[in-house]
C-alpha cells in the first residue's frame, strides 16, 4: 500500500521536528519544508529530536518569499504547518510568515488538490486578538475556513520550548516576569503536543483547544527550574503597566521585538489552562535540560 504523504512546514522548529517523527512512526511519508536543512540533522536548543533521517524529501522554503513555496504541495495527501514567526527578525512581520506564508501554502495546497490542511494557532487567541502575531494567525484561519479544503486548527498552550526560556534565565542566575507570577497554565511538551496534532490528520475535529496534563502559576515554573539547577531562586516581577511602557517604546524603534514582547505581555495577563492531554511532566523535562547543560 503506498504510504501517505504529508507536508511538514515548519519542520525545522520545536514542535515541527515532533510531529515530523510522529508522522514518521506512523508510516507517513514526511516532506519538510524548512528553510536550512542542516537544522534538521542535530538536536534543538529544547531536546527537540533531529529528524533528517525520518524525512522523505526536504523543500528549500521561505514564508517571505511565496514563489519558493511553489509546488510544495505537489502529490501530499496532507499539509500541517507549523510554520510561524516566534522570534523577532528584523524586517520581516507576522502577517508576512503567519498569515500570508500560510495562505501562499494553503493556495498551493488548494491547486494540488491536498485533501487536509492542519494549523497551529494560538490558545484563547480571541481573548490575545490585538497582539499583532495572534491576529495573524487567526486570519490565517478565516482565510483556511473560507477555503472550502478540509482542515483543522489546533490552538496549544505554550510549549515546554518556552519553559526552556525559563530555565535559561535561571541558569543566568536572574529571572524576569511580567506581572505577579500568579497566573495559571499547563505548558505541553512537544511529543505530546504531535500526538495531538498527529491524530488530527486521522479524526474530524476542526478546532482544538490542548494543554498540558499539568497545571501552573509562573511563579512555580520558574522556581522549578532554578531548583532543578540548584540554584536560590531569584526572580524579579515586572509590573504590567512598565511592561507596557516599554512595549511602547520598543514599537517606535524595534517593530519585530514588539510583537513577540506584546504576545509574552498578553499570555502574563490572563490564565491559560487548556483541555489536558498527555503525560510528559515539566519537571523531568528541566532535570533532562539541567542533565544537557552539565
Ligand atoms: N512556542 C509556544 O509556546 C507556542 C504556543 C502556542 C502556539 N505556538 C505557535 O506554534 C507554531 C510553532 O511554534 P514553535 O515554538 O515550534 O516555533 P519555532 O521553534 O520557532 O519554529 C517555527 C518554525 O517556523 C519556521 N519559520 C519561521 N519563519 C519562517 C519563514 N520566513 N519561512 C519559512 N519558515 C519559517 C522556522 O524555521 P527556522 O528553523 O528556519 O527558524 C521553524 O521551522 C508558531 O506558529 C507559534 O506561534 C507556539
Amino acid at each position: 500500500m503506498n504510504k501517505r504523504k504529508v507536508l511538514v512546514a515548519g519542520a525545522s522548529g520545536y514542535l515541527g521536528r515532533y510531529v515530523v517523527k510522529e508522522f514518521a512512526e506512523r508510516g507517513y511519508a514526511v516532506r519538510a519544508l524548512v528553510r536550512n536543512r542542516e537544522k534538521l540533522a542535530s538536536k534543538g536548543a529544547n531536546l527537540e529530536p533531529a529528524v533528517l533521517d525520518l524525512v522523505e524529501e526536504i523543500i528549500i522554503g521561505d514564508a517571505t518569499e511565496p514563489a519558493s513555496m511553489k509546488d510544495a504541495c505537489k502529490g501530499i495527501d496532507i499539509v500541517f504547518s507549523c510554520m510561524g514567526l516566534t522570534k523577532p527578525q528584523q524586517g520581516v512581520t507576522s502577517e508576512q510568515v503567519d498569515h500570508l506564508g500560510n495562505k501562499a501554502l494553503l493556495d498551493d495546497a488548494l491547486a494540488h488538490g491536498v485533501g487536509k490542511f492542519i494549523y497551529i494557532s494560538v490558545f484563547n487567541a480571541d481573548k490575545m486578538i490585538e497582539v499583532e502575531m495572534v491576529s495573524a494567525h487567526e486570519r490565517f484561519v478565516d482565510d483556511l475556513k473560507a477555503s472550502g479544503i478540509d482542515y483543522a486548527v489546533i490552538r496549544p498552550t505554550a510549549f515546554f520550548s518556552d519553559m526552556g526560556m525559563f530555565f535559561n534565565m535561571a541558569r543566568s542566575g536572574h529571572m524576569f516576569l511580567f506581572g505577579d507570577g500568579a497566573n495559571r497554565f499547563n505548558p505541553i511538551h512537544g511529543a505530546d503536543l504531535a500526538k495531538v496534532c498527529v491524530d488530527a490528520a486521522e479524526n474530524e475535529k476542526r478546532d482544538i483547544d490542548v494543554g498540558g496534563p499539568e497545571i501552573f502559576t509562573y511563579d512555580e515554573t520558574n522556581l522549578m527550574a532554578f531548583e532543578a539547577l540548584g540554584k536560590n531562586p531569584w526572580i524579579t516581577h515586572v509590573p504590567l503597566w512598565v511592561g507596557d511602557a516599554v512595549l511602547f517604546v520598543t514599537g517606535l524603534i524595534n517593530k519585530p521585538l514588539q510583537s513577540v514582547l506584546g504576545f509574552a505581555l498578553s499570555v502574563s495577563r490572563i490564565d491559560n489552562v487548556a483541555p489536558a492531554t498527555g503525560k510528559r511532566k515539566l519537571a523531568d523535562f528541566f532535570r533532562e535540560m539541567g542533565a544537557s547543560v552539565k
